[in-house]
């Protein structure tokens, strides 16, 4: 695929999250922020961990991680996504919660992040670079600008399962459907905007990569990292064979820390 097809479909996918996350009210946005502290404190990572570091959201899309970074006493927070939409969002929600003087959002890449090598402590990039054309740079450039001896939290789709064959008909469908006409009819149906995220994103993004649980370890491995810990999803049990069929090999989020002499 040559240069112009992949802008023309990075403008799509930041359209299509533009739409999505927009359409969060505040009670929504807060229990989404509220998420991260849960699940944190359920895979046993301290929140005072957070505190006074310098952190990175990589793809932040409506800034729930770089809000929840900033409230639990980061120095310094960024986040970039390429959806100004979703920019916009987050500026608003940093405004309005006061958080301005240690979270800063802005336009920019995961394919190349605007920040120089070793910025960060903390580097998160949740649900993001299997939507760009190429994942593996974008884990490079998340490696880049993490300091030795920083966190790094990462998540990419795990492949196969039954869910998954359902979406790609679901993809088949959207070719036809136009993505303004599908969320019309989800909201006129009263679907709320969390579960339109969940299941038209991945319909309608143009890139939807999956890997496999081996094929994440050996990135992390190769780049250097150190205590790799797969941490689970909550929807998926993980161990059996029932969870296996629908899901695949799930939603790969790993914890993993860089190498201090790497
Ligand atoms: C599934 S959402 C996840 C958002 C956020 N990480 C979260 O968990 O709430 C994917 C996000 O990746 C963003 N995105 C897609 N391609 C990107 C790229 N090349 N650089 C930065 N952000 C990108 C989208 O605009 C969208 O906000």
């Amino acid at each position: 695929m040559n240069d112009s097809k992949h802008k023309e479909q990075e403008q799509t996918t930041s359209e299509l999250y533009g739409s999505l996350f927009t359409a969060y009210d505040q009670k929504r946005f807060d229990e989404s922020v509220e998420l991260f502290n849960m699940r944190h404190t359920r895979w046993g990572i301290p929140l005072e961990w957070f505190h006074g570091k310098t952190c990175l959201d990589a793809g932040c899309g409506g800034g729930r991680f770089v809000v929840a970074l900033a409230k639990l006493g980061a120095e310094r927070v960024e986040g970039v996504d390429i959806s100004e939409e979703a920019i916009t969002a987050a500026q608003e929600r940093i405004k309005e919660r006061g958080l301005e003087h240690r979270a800063h959002v802005r336009v920019g890449s995961v394919l190349d992040v605007p920040f120089p090598d070793q910025s960060f402590e903390y580097v998160v990039c949740s649900g993001v670079v299997h939507h760009t054309p190429d994942p593996k740079k974008g884990f490079n450039e998340l490696v880049r600008v993490l300091k030795p001896g920083g966190k790094f939290f990462f998540s990419v789709y795990g492949k196969g399962g039954l869910v998954w064959m359902i979406n790609d008909i679901g993809r088949l469908i959207a070719k036809v459907i136009p993505f303004k006409i599908m969320e019309g009819l989800w909201k006129v149906i009263g679907i709320p905007p969390n579960k339109r995220y969940n299941y038209l994103d991945n319909m309608y993004v143009p890139y939807c990569y999956r890997y496999t649980e081996k094929e994440i370890r050996t990135w992390l491995e190769d780049a250097g990292f150190e205590n790799i810990r797969r941490v689970k999803f909550e929807r998926y049990d993980y161990e059996t064979l029932k969870s296996h069929f629908f899901h695949g090999e799930g939603w790969l989020q790993f914890y993993a820390d860089k190498k201090a002499n790497s």
